[in-house]
């Protein structure tokens, strides 16, 4: 059992070697923080692939036989399909090691309070990466927002628009376990992908009091559906409101080094607004980050607008975390519960036909789509 911070090099294990490895890996690269020790997948074709990264990593087929090979590991890089999230995780810290999640946590709160659970009973750390907290536009806004150069915030806007053409290739074994989530409810658009916009409005204006939300569906393929058009309307408790709206263009073709979505933040002051223009893919090629005031707007040209970079940034916190305990997770399993809430809430009120909601009132027990 290794404690933080640790005086050596962390023996890392990365379990999930799929789609998102590509950019959750840019951390391990060329960092002596970390030292990668073992690959876990039960597909062969990936292991195989993953190993020309890390020579001397060992190779796994599954979380339990990394842990019966008595391999020392102090670290797990977790990026598993969601629906295998809780009780692999739990498996995980009870083995001993931290670990860093992709998100979403979970389905629901139930399976998030026994993660929790597991992390404090292990005395281990449970971070659930979140990228788009380290992306530099967005922590520009923030600084912009927290500056008060804007004046006091009036409120903001956040768009997405989901397009069916462009970008990299997703593996059929991904989209079929998308498609199962969508089926139980967690579409996504809004639960995984739209995960990072209930982050960045908790990130940006603290806790949400009520939700509103009208969640869409769009058959795509027989039997297949998106769940969008979705427009999701909340109130934080400072008293400012959001606003996003989750479009589907099938047809729209975006250029894209990752996924074709192209995503809009707008924040709106008493004096000004300021807007990042796109994240993930590019949609609006203007500067990544503008601020209007006083009849003047100010472009951001120098920012580092790679989306990738983002996991890279993120990735490399935790490795130095694990060295050195300092600082903020960004994030920790409480606040990615909040996020959950926020997610939770959203279909609670939609299935209510718009009623608002407080995140807070929902509980463990409160079944998937329910009022709470
Ligand atoms: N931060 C982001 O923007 C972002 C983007 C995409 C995906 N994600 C998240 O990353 C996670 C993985 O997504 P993905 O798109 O890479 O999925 P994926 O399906 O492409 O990859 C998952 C990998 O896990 C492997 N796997 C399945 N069961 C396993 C097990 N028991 N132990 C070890 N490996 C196992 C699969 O064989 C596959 O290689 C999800 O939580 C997803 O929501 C986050």
């Amino acid at each position: 059992m290794t404690s933080v911070p640790m005086d050596r090099p962390v023996r890392a294990a990365i379990a999930g070697l799929g789609r998102i490895y590509d950019l959750n890996v840019l951390a391990y690269r060329d960092n002596p923080d970390v030292e990668v020790v073992a690959l876990v997948d039960p597909s062969d074709e990936r292991r195989r692939m993953r190993q020309a990264d890390w020579p001397d990593a060992r190779l796994f087929t599954s979380v339990d036989e990394l842990a019966a090979s008595g391999l020392p590991v102090d670290a797990v890089e977790a990026l598993l399909p969601i629906p295998l999230h809780c009780d692999e995780v739990v498996a995980m810290l009870g083995h001993g090691w931290h670990v860093n999640l992709q998100k979403p946590i979970a389905n629901d709160l139930a399976e998030a309070a026994r993660m929790r659970d597991a992390a404090d009973a292990a005395d281990r750390t449970l971070r659930v990466m979140e990228n788009y907290l380290f992306y530099e536009p967005l922590q520009r806004l923030k600084d912009v927002i927290d500056s008060g150069e804007l004046g006091a915030v009036s409120g903001y806007h956040l768009k997405m628009v989901a397009s069916g053409l462009g970008g990299w290739d997703v593996p059929g074994d991904t989209y079929r376990w998308q498609f199962e989530q969508a089926g139980r409810g967690r579409g996504t658009l809004l639960f995984d992908d739209g995960w990072h916009k209930l982050s960045t409005a908790l990130w940006l204006f603290g806790p949400v009091r009520e939700v509103r939300a009208w969640v869409g569906s769009t058959e795509v393929m027989p039997g297949i559906a998106v769940d969008a058009p979705t427009t999701v309307v909340w109130e934080h408790a400072n008293g400012v409101r959001g606003v996003w709206d989750i479009t589907l263009a099938v047809d729209l073709y975006l250029r894209s080094d990752y996924y074709t979505n192209d995503e809009r933040w707008e924040v709106t002051g008493r004096r000004g607004f300021a807007r990042v223009n796109r994240c993930t893919a590019r949609g609006i090629q203007e500067p990544s980050l503008e601020v209007y005031r006083d009849g003047e707007l100010h472009s951001h040209h120098a920012l580092d607008d790679d989306w990738a970079s983002s996991f890279d940034a993120s990735g490399r916190h935790w490795l130095r975390w694990l060295r050195t305990g300092e600082g903020p997770l960004w994030w920790g399993a409480d606040e990615a519960t909040e996020v959950l809430r926020l997610a939770l809430a959203a279909y609670a009120s939609s299935a209510a036909g718009g009623l608002g909601i407080d995140p807070a009132g929902l509980d463990a027990a409160t079944p998937a789509g329910a009022a709470g």
